[in-house]
């Protein structure tokens, strides 16, 4: 199983359902009484699925999040009121029907078989299936840092070539829906978007310190040496780990000065379908 820290769960979720009403409006939140998030993680949208739910109803809905790493869970029941529960994606510990939605965020992406995992969400809601899953193939960045946006663009190409599961899923959920034989199913866009302007937060520092040592690449180079392996025009990664560090140490330059923005928009696509 691939683990994250909760430390990268909270920083990168950080902001990402401002919007959450109208993104989530396909989940009919207003309509559901029992609420489960399959690989919760730290909980960050369990908690916004639990204070939308509740805004929109008399009687607060009941909202469940579990997930196969303790850790993460233990930082979840910390930080937010829910109910957090351990347990494994492809053998859900609740009974069939228990629930009316069921939801993943960026879960499906890190499975070797997301259909079964489907296929087990519909065994265990009585009425909705609903998967929020990034297409990392089409993130956007723009930077004040020339090389930036084109230099993420090509460790991006590599990874997406050198992992194992499908990271760039997005709206193809919906043929996994549709195999599964969930109904009336739809896909909405929603942006995530990462801003990192002056004041920089902790770990906007911390980000261009990772760049600058190269730690961050480090962190996935098994997958990014394997892709570039097979990239036109081939670059070597010792080549790539070279100017990503050289480009790490523009964007320090910057924001001693204060010049430096960075905007990256990631795509996460909605996904509803019905339990027939
Ligand atoms: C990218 S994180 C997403 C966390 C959270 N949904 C979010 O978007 O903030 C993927 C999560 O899935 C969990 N996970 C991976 N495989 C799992 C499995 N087979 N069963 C349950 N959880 C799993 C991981 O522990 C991790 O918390």
């Amino acid at each position: 199983m691939r683990r994250f820290s909760a430390e990268y769960l909270t920083r990168t979720r950080d902001g990402m359902w401002e919007d959450s009403t109208a993104a989530l409006s396909a989940l009919s939140l207003g309509d559901r009484d029992r609420i489960l998030d399959v690989g919760c993680g730290t909980g960050e949208l369990t908690q916004t699925l639990s204070v939308e739910a509740t805004a929109q109803q008399t009687t607060p809905p009941l909202v469940v999040g579990v997930d196969a790493d303790r850790s993460l869970l233990d930082v979840a029941q910390r930080q937010t009121d829910g109910q957090y529960v351990q347990g494994d994606a492809f053998r859900l510990p609740f009974a069939t029907d228990s629930f009316d939605l069921v939801v993943c965020q960026a879960l499906l992406i890190n499975l070797p078989d997301p259909q079964v995992a489907v296929e087990e969400f519909a065994r265990v809601s009585s009425d909705l299936v609903a998967a929020i899953e990034p297409n990392n193939a089409q993130v956007g960045v723009t930077s004040t840092v020339r090389e930036e946006a084109e230099l993420e663009q090509t460790v991006r190409d590599a990874f997406l070539r050198g992992v194992e599961t499908d990271v760039a899923l997005g709206d193809t959920v919906q043929t996994l829906f549709e195999q599964v034989g969930l109904r009336n199913r739809s896909t909405t866009r929603y942006h995530h978007k990462k801003r990192i302007e002056p004041p920089y937060s902790a770990a906007a520092l911390a980000d261009a310190k990772a760049k600058a040592t190269g730690s961050g690449l480090q962190k996935h180079d098994i997958e990014i040496k394997s892709g570039l392996a097979g990239s036109e025009p081939n670059m070597g990664y010792d080549t790539l780990r070279s100017k990503w560090r050289s480009m790490g140490r523009d964007v320090i330059d910057q924001m001693q000065t204060e010049e430096y923005r960075r905007v990256e928009l990631v795509p996460f696509d909605v996904t509803v379908g019905k339990v027939p």
